[in-house]
């Protein structure tokens, strides 16, 4: 979604602004802009431009800007098309202020009628310009950050927005309320950003604004306060992700570097957390006491996306496992529910970026509840990680590709190892079987590993069938959520219409779809319900259904009901998602390529959906 840069320093802004939107490119937008602050005209410069970031770069080589303080911003368009008009950054009427917002002000309607009563000129359609108009109603001999404030106390919704001024060319506001943004501190420069990639090339050292706060940055020193005024003292922290790990490192896309980082992160996050020879699992920052955890009478997870699939499967999991009856439930569905849910009820929150704005809410409203809420997250010192009870982060390192491939298999791996944690205090599965499930799980990226051996089959069979009109996805159990991802993940970047179902369900609906121009993916591993999927296979097989199985590295039987096959190491079935996916994933990634689609930023979807 929207993407903000700021800059302050003694260098030109125009280069590191620009630097910094490319690193926010991933999170999808629609169209760019840049505003600086020009001193020897005693002017605001801006450029903008519907369409890509080089379409702005292109128009700032024509029409360069030469300034050292500005703001930047990548739209992904809310109120009003993606327009050049509607682009951030917007000005005031007298052309002295600029500022970037991302969120959605919900009372702008109300707003801009009162302001073109006073008579404020708009020129946009957007809800972002009446932020402008109002900095520029109370800007009248206070500073620049009074008169921000002053405007925010007016505007109900979530933002986090950038503001400069000519009347204050030294300064840069920065301010947040339900939307992310963080300030890059530098060495005689300072940044402000919606996020930490954009600054990962000039510092790692990152404040994290919290709800409600401003900042005033300066070349050499920044403040920041509540919206009320008050002083608020924040340490930096130091970020370990480095610029290469955003890099693409000689992989055709970012989605095809991550689906190939997987067996690595799993390793690593493996290692970290398990102590092999005792079997004792370490969850360092997951602050709940076991007490606590101990008490636990059902838990309910909240997810959305390719995160709520991860915690899909953990629902089987966790009951298999732990015995606690789990419940799963989109964070938009569950943030409106009316809650059955308590002090006793652990509310598992996942979420690769931690800035889902339907997720967040549905953890405001599990702490209205008096719920104990851990979180499952990929980046540090997010919104999730800081209300949480508890975090357990993931370690994926920056998921850059829009489809998220390897925060899934890092979100299961995590979910698996809290599930053994959980079931050792609750004393409800014994010490022998949870070590002999520890040490299956460790094996798995090795196992993921020699399926991304099986690359270039892969690619094949999935160009082969790269023409179809539409895919089904087949699942049962714990692969019913994988048939699920396998779907959303074609859909998402190839735009081919893709459905994932439940086996079982398919007499109850997709089987009248079955026909030889769509294919049907099922996923059969060696499991309890593999008879079943066999019998699924025999009626897609006769209604002449193109079959593409994936089954265990063995299993004849599959080979007799179709020739496409994609075998997976034998594994318990309870880990087999974090196997099947790997082929999924692959598959979707070169039908999009072949079919010539922009596979790391899909048209319309966004990295972090950080409005509701
Ligand atoms: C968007 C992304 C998905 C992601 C979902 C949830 O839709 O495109 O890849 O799964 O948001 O995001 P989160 O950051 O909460 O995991």
């Amino acid at each position: 979604m929207c993407g903000i840069v700021g800059y302050i320093g003694a260098r030109e802004a125009q280069p590191i602004l620009l630097a910094g939107l490319k690193r926010l490119e991933y999170r999808g937008y629609d169209s760019s802009g840049i505003a600086l602050i020009l001193p020897h005209k005693k002017n605001i410069g801006i450029r903008k431009a519907p369409g890509k970031i080089s379409v702005l770069e292109k128009l700032v080589k024509s029409k360069p800007l030469c300034g050292m303080a500005g703001i930047a911003h990548t739209r992904w368009a809310t109120h009003g098309a993606p327009t050049q008009a509607n682009a951030h950054p917007h000005h005031d009427c007298a052309g002295q202020i600029a500022v970037v917002h991302n969120g959605i002000i919900e009372n702008h309607e109300a707003l801009k009628n009162q302001l073109i009563k006073e008579g404020h000129i708009f020129r946009s359609q957007t809800d972002t310009e009446v932020i402008v108009h109002l900095i520029e109603k109370f800007y009248k001999n206070i500073p620049l950050e009074k008169a921000v404030a002053l405007a925010l106390k007016l505007l109900v919704g979530s933002f986090a927005i950038g503001v400069i001024s000519v009347n204050e060319p030294n300064k840069l506001v920065g301010a947040r309320l339900g939307s992310p943004l963080i300030v890059g501190v530098g060495k005689g420069e300072n940044f402000l950003a919606s996020d930490v990639p954009a600054v990962l090339g000039f510092t790692k050292e990152i404040v994290f604004l919290d709800e409600n706060e401003i900042v005033v940055l300066e070349k050499d020193h920044f403040k920041i306060s509540s919206l009320g005024g008050k002083a608020i003292f924040k340490a930096a922290t130091h970020i370990n992700w480095d610029v290469d790990q955003a890099e693409k490192s000689g992989f055709a896309h970012f989605m095809l570097k991550e689906i190939n980082e997987q067996p690595g992160i799993l390793k690593n996050l493996i290692n970290s957390r398990l102590e092999k020879k005792t079997g004792k699992i370490f969850f360092q920052e997951q602050n709940i006491p076991e007490s606590k955890l101990k008490d636990i009478k059902n838990i309910f997870i909240v997810a959305c996306g390719t995160a709520y699939h991860a915690g899909m499967v953990a629902k089987y999991v966790l009951e298999s496992v732990c015995h606690v009856p789990a419940q799963i439930d989109v964070s938009s569905e569950f943030r409106y529910r009316d809650l059955l849910i308590g002090p006793e009820t652990l509310v598992i929150a996942i979420s690769q970026s931690g800035e889902t704005a339907d997720t967040l809410a549905g953890i405001r409203e599990a702490k209205r509840h008096g719920c104990t809420v851990i979180s499952i997250c990929n980046v540090l010192g997010s919104t999730l990680t800081r209300e949480s009870d508890g975090i357990i982060y993931i370690h994926a390192g920056p998921e850059i590709g829009v489809a998220s491939t390897k925060a899934y298999t890092a979100q299961l791996t995590a979910l698996y190892l809290f599930a053994f944690y959980l079931a050792r205090i609750k004393g409800v599965l014994s010490g022998a079987r949870i070590n002999k499930l520890l040490t299956e799980l460790c094996k798995v990226p090795e196992y993921q590993a020699q399926i991304l051996k099986q690359q270039k089959p892969i690619a094949a069979l999935a160009r082969k069938h790269s023409h179809l009109g539409s895919f089904l996805y087949l699942g049962r159990n714990v692969n019913y959520p994988s048939a699920l991802e396998g779907a959303l993940k074609l859909k998402e970047i190839s735009y081919i219409p893709a459905e994932g179902y439940a086996a079982g369900e398919m007499k109850h609906g997709p089987i009248a779809l079955i026909d030889e121009y769509r294919a049907v993916v099922c996923i059969t591993p060696s499991s309890k319900v593999y008879e079943k999927m066999v019998s699924n296979i025999q009626e897609i097989r006769s209604r002449k259904g193109k079959i593409i199985a994936i089954a265990t590295a063995g299993d004849r039987e599959i080979k007799e009901l179709t020739r496409e096959v994609i075998y997976i190491p034998k594994i318990e079935e309870i880990f087999s998602p974090l196997l099947v996916v790997l082929p999924l994933q692959l598959m979707a990634y070169h039908i999009a390529v072949k079919r010539g689609c922009d596979v790391d930023q899909p048209r319309n979807l966004a990295k972090s959906v950080t409005v509701e």
